[in-house]
């Protein structure tokens, strides 16, 4: 048998119904703060994500769905929808028209990763990018945005967010780390070691113990932001007490993609195990100009749908009946069921059985499939323009008249 590949899952019945459910709340949100559809490939160019994601990252490092295609072009699968979007914006000359412009997108990312809870090869995120507006209420209208989308999704979290300066404070506080780190370097994990050489701040939210112990007293950013930095990030603390969001800071929020300066933020969710984050994202004001467009402030972010998705499961009633079954006991009543099954199928979710079964073996079927309504016509009901109801909820079941049948259901 041929079965999907480790680490990708497929979308089926409750999961699809789950998955459509949750970009439909994401859209009707991100709508209301002006963000416009956007759909980029899922097969960029390897450079793209080189030079956005950044070489040290785990992702670009070890993670890409990476391969020379029959042309000889070095392609890769997408692991993130942020720099395809970037691409997308300067090649049709946003950057040089100026203004605000803001997407959102949704589909599947890729990452070559060990494959555990919450933790897939393909997954799925919905992402947002807006560009043009350096404004640090913008932070704050992404982070109010993501935070309105998990209250109406009724989930959860904890929101962490964290400030990693502009070009000038984050050079000095990376010197001012590595200093700090290299007294005691002698004790770090191997993917640290190489970190201290090409990304010291990665080290930051490194899981390892014997990482996490020497890093105990180290310097935090949050106490090395220049005045602008200072400042904004006060601000963005000040808009989302003044609009109820409840937040932690977290000087070891660095993110794992290297495109990020000032805002940073993530919502974790404690329902799912250890890969708790559910979304995150942040400023990323450089990346326009270094993939060779005009410098253009940018902030995003992106939620990962499976792990919402796996929050949901956990609180969705159990046999949430759905639909309506109908069935005739008749092949000759296989017309007068299909006309019916075509009134209700401009409101209702319906499906017809064509098969010759006993009334209790139709019953049995809609029951197992979770159907909500049983509808089964007999000769004698028939001849009284009448069809047998049951509802599968409650148990209830009646003869009622066909032209009554509209206004009953
Ligand atoms: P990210 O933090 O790498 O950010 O991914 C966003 C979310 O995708 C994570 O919080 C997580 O829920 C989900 N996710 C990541 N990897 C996996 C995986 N292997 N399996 C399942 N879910 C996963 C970005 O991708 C940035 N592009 C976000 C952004 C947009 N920043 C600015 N704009």
């Amino acid at each position: 048998m041929i079965t999907a590949l480790r680490g990708m899952k497929d979308l089926l019945e409750n999961d699809g119904k789950l998955y459509k459910f949750i970009i439909q709340t994401c859209e009707s949100v991100v709508k209301n703060y002006g963000y416009k559809f956007c759909e980029t490939p899922k097969l960029e160019e390897t450079t793209l994500f080189k030079r956005s994601v950044g070489q040290s990252s785990d992702i670009v490092g070890k993670e890409m769905y990476q391969f020379i295609d029959k042309s000889g072009n070095d392609v890769c699968l997408r692991p993130e929808g942020t720099a395809g979007v970037v691409r997308a914006f300067i090649e049709s000359k946003f950057d040089r028209v100026g203004g605000i412009r803001k997407y959102f997108y949704y589909g599947s990312m890729f990452r070559y990763e060990r494959p555990q809870r919450g933790r897939l090869r393909e997954f799925h995120q919905f992402g947002v990018e807006c560009f043009g507006e350096a404004s640090v209420y913008e932070d704050a209208s992404a982070i109010l945005m993501l935070n309105e989308i998990l209250n109406n999704l009724g989930i959860k979290t904890t929101l962490k967010i964290n400030s990693l300066g502009d070009g000038e404070c984050m050079p000095l506080y990376k010197d001012k780390l590595v200093k700090f780190i290299n007294i005691n370097k002698e004790n770090l994990c191997q993917d640290c070691l190489r970190r201290l050489e090409t990304n010291p701040i990665r080290i930051l939210d490194c899981k390892n113990d014997s990482c996490q112990n020497i890093l105990k007293n180290a310097p935090l950013i949050t106490d090395n932001l220049n005045q602008i930095c200072q400042d904004e990030f006060n601000k963005l603390q000040e808009i989302l007490r003044a609009n109820g969001v409840e937040f932690e800071i977290d000087p070891k929020l660095v993110r794992g993609l290297d495109y990020y300066c000032k805002s940073a933020f993530e919502f974790v969710s404690a329902e799912i195990g250890s890969q708790s984050a559910v979304a995150g994202g942040g400023r990323y004001d450089k990346l326009c100009e270094y993939l060779g467009g005009k410098p253009t402030a940018a902030v995003g972010w992106a939620m990962g749908i499976e792990r919402i998705m796996e929050i949901l499961k956990q609180k969705e009633p159990q046999n949430s009946r759905q639909g309506i079954y109908i069935c005739a006991l008749n092949p000759n009543l296989i017309d007068e069921i299909y006309k019916i099954a075509q009134k209700l199928r401009k409101h209702h979710i319906t499906e017809i059985s064509y098969e010759a079964k006993s009334p209790n073996k139709h019953l049995n079927i809609a029951d197992k499939r979770g159907f909500e309504i049983f509808l089964c016509l007999g000769d004698d009901e028939f001849s009284q323009n009448q069809i047998w109801y049951k509802n599968l909820n409650d148990k209830s079941e009646k003869r009622i008249s066909i032209d009554d049948l509209w206004s009953k259901i």
